[in-house]
């Protein structure tokens, strides 16, 4: 798909489809006031093709609301498209990144080609026009690579309108917002991809790949790193597969970065990259076990994120860490009873953990992960993880979970979040929790009993971070989309790969 913005009277665009916003400007309390809805242009020729139907009372400006007008009366435009955003006090660029998703998704099954759509005024020009630009590329994004029968549905071009005072500031939100709805859609092709392709070893290579094409530098090492390396709580987990694990390393350094002078921060991401979650020995239930691919999401958050972080260049180092194998029961498979050791911390041994549960096996493999990233010099530390099935009890598909050992470092995430328009929603840590993982036989246990789930396996986390700032992200309710919505495909969201990129650049120096 072709996108592009620009600064054009709106009645020329010669289009499939022209989209316009729209708010509703009602604002009495009383239930029985009308809607009044008002398009959020300036442009005469737009405002006159949709008053007759603005004032029949069929639209009300509803969020997401679509009314259709074919060969509107004085445009060029075939169709035009009023998308509401809902009332105008709570429209806000997020608003606009669903209008124009949902623009996009309108068009996919009537396989319209060409869309316009114009960016509303009265929001903040940056704000809106990235805004747009990721909600038509993460619309453009289906999940359907395996049907033979699948319908090439996908749009041909997406122009963005803009006035031309607004343009110049338009542009830099729009080429930022492309950069972020790559690296998004780049995270949920590989959580969409089957686990018997998807393999550690393939995403090893995908990183790989992505790493040389945006200027990362990129290692990709396999069990004989993991036993150099000491990684006994990471290989407990990857020794059950007959497929090899993957400790994919990739590091972002600013323009003019040299080694001997840079003191500023190293921020240190990691990502769960299990490319499918048997449970292992403690099997899981058959049922909704295909679910399970999408264990690595927090993996291909990670990685998307150090793509858009490529393309966004902050001034500031990271480097991602993901740990990825396959959760399997076999022969050579862990076992309840198990203890594994983690990698030492430097002149520390590292921790003995008794293995209550194998299908708690995305803390082992992120407890490595998180050591090594310290041993590489990371000051900060985000991990990404679809961790429990608690969390998803706890804040259903809504929220994210979020975790943090500083105040300080967690606000900066709240404020990069307000800028993306994702849902986290922090939970606490706490002595009493890491009770419940305390082990008689070894320094802590894997499973921490039924209660407060979510926040025993961040406590788990939080034993190798030792004293550096770390958020932790529980995105297990929030990885898979279970139903299409009108701005979005069902299926692999993609979820964090912005607001992480988003964190990082509030370390820029
Ligand atoms: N990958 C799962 C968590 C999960 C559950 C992700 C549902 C997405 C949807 C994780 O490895 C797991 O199995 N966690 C266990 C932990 C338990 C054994 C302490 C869980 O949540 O049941
Ligand atoms: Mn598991
Ligand atoms: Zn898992």
């Amino acid at each position: 798909m072709k996108t592009e913005l620009v600064s054009a009277p709106l009645s020329g665009m010669a289009v499939d489809l022209l989209a316009i916003c729209a708010v509703d400007d009602q604002t009495s309390k009383d239930k029985n006031a009308l809607p009044q809805p008002v398009l959020l242009t300036a442009d005469a020729a737009v405002q006159a093709a949709a008053a007759s139907v603005l004032a029949s009372g069929e639209f009300k400006a509803g969020a997401n609301e679509t009314l259709l007008l074919h060969a509107p009366a004085g445009l060029s435009a075939r169709r035009l498209l009023i998308v509401g955003l809902g009332k105008r006090a709570k429209a806000t660029p997020h608003s606009v990144r669903a209008a124009a998703g949902t623009a996009v998704r309108f068009c996919k099954p009537r396989t319209l080609r060409n869309l316009a759509f114009t960016l509303p005024t009265g929001l903040d020009a940056f704000a809106a026009a990235r805004a747009a630009a990721e909600g038509v590329l993460l619309a453009d994004f289906d999940p359907d690579t395996y049907r033979s029968d699948r319908k090439d549905q996908g749009l041909h071009a997406a122009t963005l309108v803009t006035v031309a005072d607004s343009l110049a500031t338009a542009q830099s939100g729009f080429q930022e917002g492309i950069v972020l709805a790559e690296a998004q859609n780049f995270a949920r092709v590989q959580v969409n991809e089957p686990p018997n392709v998807l393999t550690p070893t393939v995403l090893g290579q995908r990183a790989a790949q992505m790493a040389q094409a945006v200027g990362l530098k990129w290692e990709v090492y396999s069990s004989e790193k993991l036993h150099e390396l000491k990684m006994g709580a990471f290989w407990s987990v990857a020794k059950g597969s007959e497929e090899p694990p993957a400790l994919i390393v990739l590091t972002y350094e600013p323009e003019g970065y040299n080694a001997a002078t840079y003191n500023g921060p190293v921020v240190g991401l990691v990502g769960k990259g299990i490319t499918f979650d048997t449970g292992g020995i403690s099997i899981k239930p058959a049922d909704g076990m295909e679910k399970m691919k999408y264990d690595m999401a927090g993996a291909a958050a990670m990685l998307g994120a150090m793509q858009a972080i490529a393309g966004l260049k902050p001034r500031v180092k990271v480097i991602c860490v993901v740990c990825s194998a396959e959760n399997m029961p076999d022969g050579k498979a862990y076992k309840p009873g198990d203890i594994a050791t983690s990698m030492p911390d430097g002149t520390k041994p590292g921790k003995s953990i008794e293995i209550i549960n194998t299908d708690a096996e995305g803390r082992l493999v992120l407890a490595d992960g998180l050591t090594y990233a310290r041993q590489l010099g990371c000051t900060h530390l985000i991990d990404a993880a679809t961790l429990t099935g608690a969390c998803v009890v706890a804040l259903g598909m809504v929220n994210a979970g979020a975790f943090s050992n500083d105040d300080a470092t967690f606000r900066q995430f709240e404020a990069a979040y307000e800028k993306t328009g994702e849902k986290f929603w922090r939970l606490p840590l706490g002595d009493e929790y890491f009770d419940l993982i305390r082990s008689d036989i070894a320094d802590i246990k894997n499973t921490g009993g039924r209660w407060g789930g979510a926040v025993t396996a961040a406590e788990f986390l939080k034993v190798f971070v030792a004293d550096t700032p770390w958020i932790h992200l529980d995105i297990a309710g929030m990885a898979w989309i279970e139903d299409s919505r009108p701005s979005i495909a069902k299926g692999p969201s993609g979820v964090a790969v912005r607001t992480i990129a988003e964190w990082v650049r509030t370390f820029a120096v």
